[in-house]
């Protein structure tokens, strides 16, 4: 309970309370390319050609505190018409130990951040940002987390390596 909280509130923007599809996803290590000083990081995973290349990630406070609000921005281009019924899947692991395997509607998702627009999102940029509560029983370790999105002709959208610090 406790680590699904804690997923919906790191990757806010992304992830919600929509039924999740159990997927079988491959595990990695991210290579953290966008670090900061508080224990946190990303990179991104996908081809050259994703369809939504994200430029920048930031979260409020930094590092992010257990029991507190968290703010997370996201700046991204958008090059090709984002559709309804693209998904996002969604690998996190607690140090080498994976904790869960998920998949959440992408149109949803992005409703219900700062975006009034609905599905589809045609090609631009977008500055988006959600706040959650982080809980304060968030376990200490490592989380690595990959966010793979894809559109609904299954292309790839993105492709994401968070890694948050919580030892
Ligand atoms: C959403 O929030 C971001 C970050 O504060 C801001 O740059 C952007 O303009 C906002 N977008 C909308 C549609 O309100």
């Amino acid at each position: 309970m406790m680590v699904r909280f804690f997923l919906i509130a790191l990757l806010a923007p992304l992830v919600g309370q929509a039924n999740p599809i159990e997927r079988q996803i491959p595990l990695r290590s991210p290579v953290i390319t966008h670090s900061t000083f508080g224990g946190w990081g990303w990179s991104h995973c996908g081809g050259a050609k994703n369809i939504i290349e994200v430029k920048y990630v930031s979260v409020e406070p930094d590092p992010p505190q257990r029991g507190q609000d968290l703010t997370v921005k996201f700046v991204g281009d958008v090059s090709k018409t984002v559709k309804k019924g693209s998904w996002v899947d969604v690998t996190v692991k607690l140090g080498l130990v994976p904790i869960l395997t998920k998949s959440f509607d992408f149109c949803e998702q992005a409703h219900k951040t700062n975006i009034t627009d609905r599905c589809p999102y045609d090609p631009g940029t977008y500055a988006v940002e959600r706040t959650v509560t982080l809980p304060e029983e968030i376990p200490p370790g490592k989380f690595l987390i990959n966010a793979r999105g894809f559109n609904a002709d299954k292309h790839e959208l993105f492709c994401l390596d968070i890694v948050a610090d919580f030892s």
